[in-house]
């Protein structure tokens, strides 16, 4: 057929109208899993010719969701002193300014499809995969120090280095504030604790520090053909994820919800502070560190599925003489100082700046975070409700469908500022971005000056 030269332009542009929704949705499209495949050699060739395209599917996601550049803020930096980002980095959807959305309703923000995509649930890196990821600073430091490999096959750890948390963290000890950063700078192992913490922890509390960095069988790290891993695997360790007792950002899908593309992804929270706590886990609510600590290994290290975990070895922690030891020793795990704060959690005025106490002030009234984050600790050691669906229509992202989240665990605000990214999936890159994400949910108001005080009185928590 013959065509003049409009008729062509016409067809063109139909054909890029077409194609522009598509390839818009292709970044959310949910990426490929195998069928029928069966044995490690084929597992193994399928996921490992695909994880490029796995990773930078996700990376893809990541630069529509976020601004992802390495932007330090000026002031405030984690203990150890790396720089904290700045800034919003929540994208805004096309012809949305942020003014427009303080003055819109929830409803009308839903029904005008405005809310930031960054505000939203994050999918895991490969979320009908799942599975533990580790970020590289952490796999390369125990490749070095113990030889153990823990290094996926099929995928990467998805989030740049500049939005996790410094590493190693710190560790504090609340037996001995005295000493000030027992790790020494260096990330604990298997190979130094007994040097670094003889003389420091009675014996029991060595013991449970030894369990805590003893690589047990999980999904996909164990000996079995159903791995994801080149090698056979002893497993992975507590500590793998909770470095020192804080946390290195890894990442994981939450046990308990069904199907799959309802599990939500899971970032690794610090276990500073769990002494001073009544809940653990974002939704399930147990209620002792003993019982969290017992149901990873056996529960949540293989997705809930108690048959694989047989399987594949699994290590059942006696209570009487293995859980106890690591609870014992989770639980002396302090928070880092903040030495603005006085003994009643709040700032000593002669410490503080002008905008940490103007952005006291608004903490504790019109922007409502005292509300749920009380002092001394800045939780109220309950779960909440954030409504955050009430601004968005579920639909589905990479295989997660970014729906309700219901009651989340109110994790504590002390020491915030060396924990990021934040909220139990580490959607929120920055704190500005927690700032500004509540100014929307709690629908108070702040103005851009208001929100930076509130910023600012959090890094000095
Ligand atoms: C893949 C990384 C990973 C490993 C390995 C891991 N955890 Fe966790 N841990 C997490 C994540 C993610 C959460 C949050 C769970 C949730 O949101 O339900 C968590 C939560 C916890 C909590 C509750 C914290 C809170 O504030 O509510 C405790 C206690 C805990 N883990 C202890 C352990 C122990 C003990 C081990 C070893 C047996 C372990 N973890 C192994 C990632 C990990
Ligand atoms: C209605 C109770 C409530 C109010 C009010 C509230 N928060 Fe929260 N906050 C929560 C809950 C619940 C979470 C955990 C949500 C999640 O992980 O999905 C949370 C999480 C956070 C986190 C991330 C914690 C982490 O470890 O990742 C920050 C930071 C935070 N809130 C700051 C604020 C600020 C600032 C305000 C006021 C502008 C505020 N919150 C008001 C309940 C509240």
């Amino acid at each position: 057929m013959r065509m003049n030269i409009h008729a062509r332009l016409l067809l063109l542009l139909l054909l890029a109208a077409i194609a522009a929704p598509a390839l818009g949705a292709d970044v959310d499209a949910a990426p490929p899993t195998p069928k029928g495949l069966t044995g490690f050699a084929d597992i193994q060739r399928w996921y490992s010719a695909r994880r490029k395209e796995f990773n930078e599917g996700q990376a893809r996601l990541l630069q529509k969701r976020y601004d992802l550049s390495d932007k330090a803020a000026a002031d405030g930096a984690m203990f150890r002193g790396k720089k904290i980002q700045q800034g919003v980095r929540a994208k805004l959807p096309a012809g949305v300014t942020w003014e427009d959305l303080a003055k819109m309703t929830p409803e009308e923000i839903r029904r005008r499809d405005a809310f930031p995509e960054g505000f939203m649930p994050l999918p895991h890196p490969n979320h009908p995969e799942g599975g533990m990821l580790f970020p590289r600073m952490h796999i390369e430091e125990i490749k070095k120090q113990e030889g153990r490999d823990l290094e996926r096959f099929d995928l990467d750890f998805d989030l740049p280095e500049h939005f996790l948390p410094e590493f190693p963290p710190a560790m504090f000890l609340t037996t001995r504030p005295d000493l000030g950063d027992v790790s020494k700078g260096r990330l604990v192992t298997l190979d130094n604790y007994y040097e670094l913490f003889d003389g420091v922890l009675n014996p029991k509390q060595l013991d449970g520090l030894r369990l805590l960095l003893t690589p047990f069988p999980q999904q996909q790290f164990n000996a079995t053909d159903d791995r994801r891993v080149r090698r056979p695997s002893l497993g992975v360790t507590c500590f793998d994820c909770h470095a020192n007792g804080g946390t290195n950002g890894a990442t994981h899908l939450v046990g308990d919800i069904r199907p799959q593309e309802f599990r939500h992804r899971i970032e690794t929270p610090a276990l500073r502070g769990v002494n001073v706590q009544r809940l653990f886990g974002s939704q399930r609510a147990l209620k002792s560190v003993e019982d969290f600590t017992e149901f990873e290994q056996r529960a949540a290290y293989f997705d809930g599925d108690i048959t694989l975990a047989a399987k594949k070895g699994v290590h059942v922690p006696d209570r009487q003489s293995q859980v106890h030891h690591m609870a014992e020793l989770q639980n002396l795990l302090n928070f880092p100082p903040a030495p603005k704060l006085g003994v009643n959690g709040r700032l000593i005025e002669a410490k503080a700046s002008p905008a940490e106490l103007r952005g006291q002030a608004l903490f504790f009234g019109k922007a409502k975070c005292a509300d749920c984050h009380a002092p001394p600790y800045y939780t109220d050691n309950t779960m909440h409700d954030l409504k955050a669906e009430r601004f968005y229509k579920p639909r589905s992202s990479r295989g997660m469908m970014m729906s309700a989240d219901g009651p989340i665990k109110n994790f504590p605000l002390r020491g915030i500022k060396d924990t990021p990214p934040y909220l139990h999936d580490g959607r929120l890159l920055t704190l500005d971005d927690t700032v500004r994400f509540f100014n929307l949910v709690l629908e108070t108001k702040l103005t851009p000056e208001e929100e930076a005080d509130v910023t600012a009185f959090m890094k000095a928590l």
